[in-house]
């Protein structure tokens, strides 16, 4: 059962004119993105195109960036690698930086939710990549974020693993019902799990489209496969 606040439409995150540049390159030029309580927006682009630039304004993480950036203040970020203190032990990785007398069992259940129940105690060399990101995941749910900002979370794991952890987030997604900003290079990835794909060219957002297909979702959909062969067309993918 989604947990969305049902008839609240304002934005739970809105960027307006994001611009941030290296030196004389402008990697961002203008960016305008409104995110919906509960949306699941994908954001597509080619390599260096300034996706995780845009998460990282997005986050707060920039202060040389322009822009008016409003974000709500559960806000959560998953990155490509998982980043966990490999001198933590899981659940106090989960945990790392918040307070309160049951701040360990939030973290013992967040794991649980992602299916690592009884390992809060391993240490994150124990892990496999894919339960290593599994952690990073429950680190971001434990803070019960409104807006939970992906950069590419499943981008180094094999296909299988990569598969089983986009049915946990659309899983966790319908649990909780946070919006969600999810980075990622893969069309398939982002029709899968997407309300609404926005992509990245020359520093700006291009083009934003509706994904109105039910879940679950496959490939072999006739509808799908038009979406995707118009998401790769604009990708500069020839099909
Ligand atoms: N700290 C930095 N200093 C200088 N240039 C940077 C810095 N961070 C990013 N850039 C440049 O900004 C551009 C966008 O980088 P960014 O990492 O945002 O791309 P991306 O879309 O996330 O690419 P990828 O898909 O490969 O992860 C690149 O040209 C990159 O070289
Ligand atoms: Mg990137």
């Amino acid at each position: 059962m989604a947990a969305r606040p049902e008839g609240d439409l304002t934005p739970v995150l809105t960027a307006d004119g994001v611009r941030r540049a290296f030196g004389d390159t402008v990697v961002l030029d203008g960016v305008d993105l409104a995110i919906r309580p509960g949306e699941v927006v994908a954001l597509l682009g080619g390599s260096g195109s300034g996706k995780s630039t845009l998460l990282r304004v997005l986050a707060g993480l920039d202060p040389d960036a322009a822009g008016a950036v409003h974000r709500p203040s559960h806000l959560a970020v998953v990155f490509q690698e998982h980043r966990l203190l490999p001198w933590k032990r899981v659940a106090d990785n989960v945990s790392l930086g918040l307070s309160g007398a049951d701040v360990r069992a939030r973290a013992l259940s967040a794991l649980e939710e992602v299916g690592l129940h009884g390992r809060g105690t391993a240490w994150p060399a124990e892990l496999s990549g894919g339960q290593a990101q599994r952690v990073a995941v429950a680190r971001a749910l434990v803070r019960r974020p409104r807006l939970l900002l992906l950069d590419e979370p499943f981008g180094a794991l094999d296909a299988l693993t990569r598969l089983r952890m986009q049915q946990l987030l659309h899983r966790l997604h319908q649990q909780h019902g946070f919006a969600a900003l999810l980075v990622t290079h893969d069309v398939e990835e982002a029709l899968l799990l997407a309300d609404r794909i926005v992509v990245l060219e020359h520093g700006r957002l291009v083009e934003s489209i509706e994904v109105p297909l039910a879940h679950p979702r496959t490939p072999d959909d006739p509808a799908f496969g038009a979406l995707r062969r118009h998401l790769l067309g604009r990708l500069g993918v020839s099909v």
